[in-house]
């Protein structure tokens, strides 16, 4: 059912929201559950579109799932189907995970070509250099991405590409070295927390890797992994966006189940423009907007760095601080098909090559908007919040692929946010000359 957002402007956002399991640490969780035959629960699960995306593509995979409150459970079953079909992979990037895994374990996958959000460019030629460096033989063909691995050997490959390491593509090699014989070492490898997660994963599943967490992975090949029970850690992209709606209401908010130091580079950055953070014991952070945002430079980079995934949050932010910001995005430089959404509703924002320049605006006007992409909705709801007005986000599936009930717990901390159902718009056309409605 197609729904909008509708936010009302204006409310100040105060008290506590429970920050859910990372979506991206989930999803290559949950592929890498193929590698082992039985049952693998993961906890701590968000309720997200993509993670049920996820389930039926295992689902074809041989696997038997299920999900209820917050418990992913994935039993493998039969090991013998290898391929993923286009209808299912075409929806979401990261289910190009799967092909690690089956390959590793099945020798043998066949996977569409993966889709997920239009950020610009995003190959897999990563992804097919580490395969083939492992020795699988890998063609594609007609959309497809075909492997086979029988004769795979642990080898030394250099996975960084001309815009850095890549993330799915680092645990889409780790995970199908973790069952190949002998030594693998991925340097370049990703650093993101999320390949850490899948790290301490695969290592509670029995396999012998070091250096998670760094630049430079190293593999033993084992026989087997076994299935595990183990939790999602928290998402730090759902807590930068919380901590983006508390600044720019002035609000006061504690985000709990969070990981403050996966949120360093944030944390930082967002001090200097007058944000305030002080830590509430191990998972807390409470978050204090000033009276007054300044405006900041910003450049996104692979982790430590600032986040891609933020940068359309906080562009929403500097869209109302005061002065001018710059913002650069060097993981995805055209990441930016959201400018014209926030100047509809009065930034003053333009692009210049690859830099975002933003005008500090006094105010933002709510209107009727569109989501272009998973973390532009996010930035859109953020605008507003503080819009004079009611704003209307569309395309609000894409929020829902990343974001598990962002209008409950918006609502929770005071906003005025509701989810509507789109009644279809009717056009002249659906009706008959004499002005009934066209059977469907
Ligand atoms: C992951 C995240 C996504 C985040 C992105 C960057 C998941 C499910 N998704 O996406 O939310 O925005 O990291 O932090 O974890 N590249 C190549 N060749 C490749 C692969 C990537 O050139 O084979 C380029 C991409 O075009 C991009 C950069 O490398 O410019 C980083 O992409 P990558 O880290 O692979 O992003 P994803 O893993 O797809």
């Amino acid at each position: 059912m197609p729904y909008k957002l509708v936010v009302q402007g204006g409310a100040e956002l105060n008290g506590r929201v429970t920050i859910s399991g990372a979506k991206n640490a989930a999803l290559p969780m949950m592929a890498a559950a193929i590698l082992a035959k039985g049952r693998t629960v993961l906890r701590n699960v968000p309720d997200l579109s993509d993670v049920r995306l996820m389930c039926e593509i295992l689902d074809g995979l041989g696997c038997e799932t299920s999900f209820e409150n917050g418990v992913v459970i994935i039993d493998v079953v039969d090991e013998t189907p290898v391929a993923a079909p286009y209808e299912l992979v075409s929806e979401m990037r990261a289910s190009f995970c799967v092909l690690g895994s089956l390959l590793g374990r099945r020798k043998r996958a066949e996977v569409a070509m993966p889709g997920g959000c239009v950020l610009g460019v995003r190959p897999v030629d990563l992804h097919i250099k580490g395969f083939k460096a492992l020795g699988a033989e890998v063609e594609v063909d007609a959309g497809n991405v075909r492997a086979s691995g029988d004769k795979m050997r642990g080898a030394h490959i250099f996975l960084g590409g001309s815009m850095g390491p890549s993330v799915t593509g680092t645990c889409n090699v780790l995970t199908a070295a973790t069952l190949t014989p002998g030594v693998t070492i991925i340097e370049e490898a990703a650093c993101e927390p999320e390949v850490q997660h899948l790290v301490d994963m695969l290592i509670a599943m029995g396999a012998k890797i070091q250096g998670g967490g760094t630049p430079r992975l190293v593999v033993e090949g084992v026989k087997a992994l076994k299935a595990v029970d183990c939790d999602v850690p928290p998402d730090r992209i759902e807590a930068g966006t919380f901590i983006v709606a508390a600044a720019m209401t002035r609000g006061d908010v504690v985000l709990d189940n969070v990981c403050v130091e996966h949120l360093g580079c944030v944390i930082d950055r967002f001090s200097k423009i007058g944000i305030e953070f002080e830590r509430e014991g191990q998972t807390s952070l409470r978050v204090r907007g000033p009276e007054q945002l300044e405006a900041m430079d910003l450049t996104t980079l692979p982790y430590p760095g600032f986040p891609t995934d933020m940068q359309a949050q906080s562009m929403a932010m500097l869209s109302m601080a005061k002065g001018i910001s710059f913002v650069c995005d060097k993981v995805y430089p055209d990441r930016f098909m959201h400018i014209p959404e926030f100047n509809r509703m009065g930034a003053n924002i333009r692009k210049e090559g690859n830099i975002a320049i933003i005008h500090g605006a006094d105010y933002l006007s709510g209107c009727p908007v569109k989501a272009t992409d998973l973390r532009a909705g996010a930035g859109l709801v953020l605008a507003g919040l503080v819009a004079r007005g009611k704003t209307e986000v569309l395309a609000v599936n894409y929020i829902d692929r990343g974001y598990d009930r962002i209008e409950e717990k918006l609502k929770g901390l005071g906003a005025n946010i509701e989810r509507v159902e789109l009644i279809p718009r009717r056009r002249r056309t659906d009706f008959t000359p004499s002005g009934r409605l066209k059977a469907a």
